[in-house]
């Protein structure tokens, strides 16, 4: 089951309407695993697109009543979550309901959604800002890999005290699967994040609490999303440390080659391991923030 009670914030109107997001987007996930029809595609979806619009009009309401500081930060995600369920609901009609287009839609939904309400729905209760606390750190990619780290600990209750991290200067790209994200602003190059299958699996097996053995383009979007989230996150931290940092989508691939002097830390779990890189464009920014 998706839902766990963990992800309660004691407002019990709230409360209600994510478990049942929570059992629509189970449905959505089951119904792509089993190869439904294209019926019971478009029903599940429809569903979850009108749940969401209510749900969101519902906790805004709910975040404006209680005067909580970060709803307009707030309203933008749900805005933007509102945005790609449309578009996927565009290409879905567009190309017939087609599996793949299925499969991705699930992964990323699951993926949002869990980090959604476990961290940023959470912050309404505890009255934290929207944007998050200030982080320190030394060099870029340890901002990076730390933002990981917190993202699969939130999402997959991963154990982080007992990650070893190692550095692999320069970084070497191994991986079974990699999501490369784009940064433009005064850090210009790529963050690429290279999964192994192990960690891959582990990771969507528990957001789902489903057994999951292939790297499907439902695993494959919920990393992207989770790499972007990450992403995210650290680019949030670097413009709260006034610079300008602005990311693109993210990209998977099965393989990534690099050139140039990128700098690396491999992270290692019980449940597998992944390979951070920072490929700077200008090798003075990333040099300049490892003093
Ligand atoms: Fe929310």
């Amino acid at each position: 089951m998706m839902w766990k009670d963990s992800y309660r914030l004691g407002v019990e109107r709230i409360d209600h309407q994510h478990i049942e997001l929570f059992r629509m987007t189970e449905d959505l996930v089951n119904a792509v695993r089993d190869g439904a029809a294209v019926e019971v595609y478009q029903k599940a979806l429809g569903f979850l697109k009108d749940y969401v619009i209510y749900h969101f009009r519902d906790e805004e309401a709910y975040q404006a009543s209680i005067h909580y500081s970060g709803l307009e930060a707030h309203r933008e995600e749900h805005r933007q979550f509102t945005q790609t369920v449309l578009s996927y609901e565009k290409r879905l009609t567009e190309n017939g309901f087609d599996a793949k287009t299925m499969k991705d839609l699930a992964g990323t939904v699951t993926a949002w959604l869990i980090y959604h309400v476990v961290d940023t729905d959470q912050k309404i209760v505890s009255g934290e800002d929207a944007a998050g606390e200030e982080k320190y750190f030394d060099r870029y990619v340890d901002l990076f890999s730390n933002s990981a780290l917190d993202v699969m600990e939130t999402m997959a209750g991963m154990d982080r005290g007992s990650a070893k991290l190692h550095v692999t200067d320069p970084y070497q790209p191994i991986g079974d699967i990699f999501v490369s994200i784009h940064l433009v602003g005064d850090l210009e190059g790529d963050a690429v994040f290279g999964f192994s299958k192990e960690l891959a699996l582990h990771l969507i097996q528990s957001m789902t609490g489903m057994e999951v053995t292939e790297v499907d383009e439902l695993v494959q979007s919920a990393l992207c999303e989770l790499t972007n989230i990450s992403c995210g996150n650290a680019a949030t931290a670097l413009v709260k440390r006034g610079l300008q940092c602005d990311i693109k989508p993210p990209v998977v691939s099965e393989s990534f080659a690099c050139s140039g002097d990128g700098t690396g830390i491999q992270i290692g779990t019980d449940s597998g391991w992944l390979g951070i890189g920072m490929l700077m464009k200008d090798a003075q920014a990333a040099c300049a923030a490892q003093k």
